[in-house]
């Protein structure tokens, strides 16, 4: 253990937006915490949940700005955790899921630094549950994929095999979906998935904004472009949207939470 580092940093899931769906263990660190580091996707309200004391850094992506490189984020994890001893890396949803989690903990792990995780509601969880769709059903889902739509720009990374996935899951939920959404549908329904199975869109699941459109998948794409529906959304494909319980409906907390680009 190198003693340069005082601090223990805590990569922590600040869940999908409405600040009631946070743990209580991020919850406390937060009130704990002398350093915060944030991302896009967590509204105000929680941040302010942090100490006036805390030192606050913001570095996700807005519309319009530039977003901090990756290695200048954990040069800064590392830098705070010389001189603070609850060190909170706060990122929406969860933190191991389309967060760079893992990219960070290796990071800080490689320095000895100490790292622990604290899991969030992930969106694509919550925004389902917020409009009263189950994830799984006996009768039409006994299996659920998460998946990036947010695929190519670096090759270096596997892309995902969209022909393939058709066939083998009942329910897709997709992460960062929407401008990629005609290229998706196509490989889709080229991989053998019926052009007619239900499809959804969840913009600003849990948070003010929260809206939903169904539609079939062949009709996907141009309802998107229509309606107008942008990033942060999760898009869901498969049977179980048929199975929405419209009763559940849950309204959504009065906070705001920034539009990605
Ligand atoms: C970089 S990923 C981060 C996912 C996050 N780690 C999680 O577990 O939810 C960002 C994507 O998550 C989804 N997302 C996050 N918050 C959302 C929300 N409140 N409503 C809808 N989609 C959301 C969107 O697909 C967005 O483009």
């Amino acid at each position: 253990m190198n003693n340069e580092y005082l601090g223990k940093v805590y990569l922590v899931g600040a869940g999908p937006g409405d600040p009631n769906l946070l743990t209580i263990k991020a919850y406390n660190l937060l009130r704990q915490c002398t350093a915060l580091v944030y991302d896009a996707l967590v509204p105000q309200e929680v941040i302010d949940l942090v100490s006036k004391k805390c030192e606050c850094f913001f570095v996700g992506k807005r519309r319009g700005h530039h977003s901090m490189s990756q290695e200048s984020i954990n040069l800064l994890l590392a830098d705070l955790a010389s001189s603070h001893s609850i060190v909170v890396r706060l990122k929406g949803g969860d933190p191991f899921l389309f967060g760079r989690g893992g990219e960070e903990a290796t990071y800080l792990q490689s320095q000895s630094i100490l790292v622990e995780i604290v899991p969030g509601i992930t969106s694509g969880v919550a925004a389902l549950a917020y409009f009263g769709i189950p994830l799984t059903h006996r009768l039409v889902g006994s299996s659920v994929t998460f998946v990036t739509g947010h695929e190519g720009i670096d090759k270096l990374r596997p892309s995902v095999n969209w022909r393939a996935l058709a066939k083998a899951t009942n329910t897709l939920v997709i992460y960062m979906g929407v401008h990629n959404i005609e290229y998706i549908v196509s490989e889709l329904i080229e991989g053998g998935i019926d052009k007619n199975v239900s499809a959804a869109v969840i913009q600003q699941a849990t948070v003010q904004g929260q809206r939903m459109l169904k539609t079939s998948l062949q009709h996907l794409a141009s309802e998107v472009s229509k309606q107008d529906f942008i990033s942060p959304s999760i898009v869901v494909i498969g049977t179980i949207i048929d199975f929405q319980v419209d009763e559940c409906i849950t309204t959504p907390a009065n906070v705001t939470m920034p539009i990605l680009f």
